[in-house]
């Protein structure tokens, strides 16, 4: 990932560094947050759905017994009743929005937020790409409002939850949200 030291030194003073009893990393690729953050959290569950990222993951966390590492994506992973201090979506929620085709993943993932949301928000998504034309489809068959913009991230979230921090990071991520139940 670009700039991982950058992005690491920015979110030391967010709420993801200061721990509790668990986190919930989102798109977690090849572990290194697991890796740096262990030992701040009494559990930390952590997925990917590409299979390269979880097979190396799976090897840099074995060393940990508070690590749960999955092979899967959102709209795969069985959240239960579980509820995170801090869940953490780095670089991924544009991933979850294709997943989705559209914003129904955000239940879900306020159901597990039980106080801090910490959301590294990417470059918007080019609906013009070729890769894109079965979603671009999808999206304008529900109507404009479920277009990828921040505008539309924040109307969803803010009902539930006060956003108490923007924080400039890296060249591959824009912004990041950190967001805390109201
Ligand atoms: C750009 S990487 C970011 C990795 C890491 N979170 C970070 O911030 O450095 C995107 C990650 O999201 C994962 N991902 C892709 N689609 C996903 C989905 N539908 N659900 C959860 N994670 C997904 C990818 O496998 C990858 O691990």
């Amino acid at each position: 990932m670009n700039n991982l030291p950058d992005r690491m030194t920015i979110l030391k003073n967010t709420p993801l560094y200061k721990g509790g009893d668990l986190l919930i990393d989102v798109g977690c690729a090849t572990g290194y947050f697991e890796v740096a953050l262990n030992h701040k959290y009494k559990k930390i569950i952590a997925f990917t759905p590409e299979e390269w990222e979880y097979k190396k993951a799976k090897k840099e966390v074995s060393r940990f017994n508070n690590v749960y590492l999955y092979h899967s994506s959102f709209g795969n992973f069985d959240f239960k009743d579980l509820q995170a201090d801090v869940v953490y979506l780095g670089n991924c929620i544009h991933y979850i929005f294709q997943e989705y085709k559209g914003f129904d993943f955000v239940p879900q993932l306020i159901k597990i937020s039980k106080k801090y949301l910490i959301i590294e928000y990417p470059y918007d998504i080019n609906l013009d790409a070729s890769d894109m034309k079965v979603l671009k489809g999808a999206l304008q068959a529900k109507g404009i409002d479920e277009l990828f913009t921040k505008e539309n991230i924040l109307k969803q979230l803010k009902t539930e939850f006060d956003l108490i921090d923007t924080l400039k990071s890296g060249s591959t991520t824009r912004e990041i949200l950190i967001w805390k139940r109201k």
